[in-house]
């Protein structure tokens, strides 16, 4: 018998020892089995909750009318999962939300996404329909940790190759100016690959995480966030980068293991130089060769405007004197 997950050699619980083949019998088997003098028997196979899918569980629970669709699409955002029911599923969402949780194991809390968003903020109204009132997430994203309450912030976790695409697009080099930051997906990443970035987000929510994100992916040197209309901080931002230039940019960032291997090497090498010294009088060797000094960065190259039904309107402040 070939079912998925059901092992098809069983012990028999009738006979200690003995093992059964769970057989799907037809008529070649038949003759197969008396051929080989093997008996046949019968075995209840019982197929609980455990076994079957969300989806599966949802069609034999959900009226015959509604099972044209799967209503257990979901995102998921750290341990939130959140899905956006039609009407017509509403009747029924605790024991969607119930299943999609029993299913899921890093899932602790299910949403529903109401039609409405904050016109300003653009977070999404969510009711709980199973786990834990527990909003305040960590989610995963470009090598990066980002914490942020998911009702009081904008968080789109399917926006993740946009942020992706975009921080690529960047030079480690350059500095740039996110104006509608969030909790910050493309500021966070960009300082990660030695971008400088001025971050701003207008929602106190929202500034408060960046904050602890930025500190949570230690790019405090390079990221520094505000919390101010966009328009005003278009205005300023080219003299805030010209007043306070960010330090150049040294080359990528070390990663612990590189760090480990670096400090590996530089314990060695002042073993031997200490080995050496003690065997020769010559001082050690000094380099006279010095780098040439980076200039500071304090020209913004980029300006990331993700508010897609109005950053247009920003663009007076652009202009000198708007
Ligand atoms: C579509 S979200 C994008 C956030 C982030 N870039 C992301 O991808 O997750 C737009 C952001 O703009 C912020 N925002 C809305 N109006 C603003 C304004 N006038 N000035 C600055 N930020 C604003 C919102 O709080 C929200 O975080």
């Amino acid at each position: 018998m070939n079912l998925p997950k059901v092992r098809s050699v069983v012990s028999n619980p009738t006979h200690e020892g003995e093992k059964l083949v769970l057989l799907r019998v037809q008529h070649e088997a038949k003759a197969y089995l008396a051929d080989q003098n093997a008996e046949l028997t019968s075995y209840t196979l019982e197929l609980d909750y455990n076994y079957w899918t969300a989806d599966e569980i949802l069609q034999a629970v959900l009226p015959e009318e509604l099972l044209e669709e799967s209503p257990t699409g979901f995102a998921i955002t750290g341990h939130v999962a959140h899905l956006n029911l039609n009407d017509e599923y509403l009747p029924y969402k605790h024991i969607i939300g119930e299943v999609v949780l029993d299913k899921n194991k890093r899932i602790r809390t299910v949403v529903n996404k109401l039609n409405s968003i904050d016109t300003q903020f653009r977070f999404f109204k969510m009711e709980l329909i199973a786990g834990e009132p527990d909003y305040v997430v960590e989610h995963h994203e470009s090598d990066c940790r980002f914490t942020f309450d998911f009702t009081k912030v904008y968080w789109n976790s399917r926006l993740h190759t946009e942020h992706d695409r975009l921080v690529q697009l960047f030079q480690p080099s350059d500095v740039i100016a996110d104006v509608f930051a969030g909790v910050g997906p493309f500021a966070v990443p960009a300082g990660k690959k030695g971008c400088a970035v001025l971050a701003n987000d207008l929602n106190p929510e929202s500034h408060k995480w960046l904050v602890r994100n930025i500190a949570d992916n230690k790019v405090g040197d390079l990221v520094r966030a505000s919390c101010e209309d966009g328009r005003d901080f278009i205005r300023n931002a080219v003299s805030a980068a010209l007043a306070t230039p960010f330090p150049p940019y040294t080359g990528p960032k070390a990663t612990r293991s590189q760090l480990k291997e670096r400090r590996r090497q530089q314990q060695q090498q002042s073993q031997t130089e200490l080995g050496d010294r003690s065997t020769s009088s010559a001082a050690p060797p000094t380099s006279s060769v010095s780098p040439s000094p980076t200039p500071s960065r304090r020209r913004i190259c980029h300006f990331v405007m993700n508010l897609p039904d109005s950053a247009i309107t920003f663009l007076d402040a652009f202009r000198a004197g708007a």
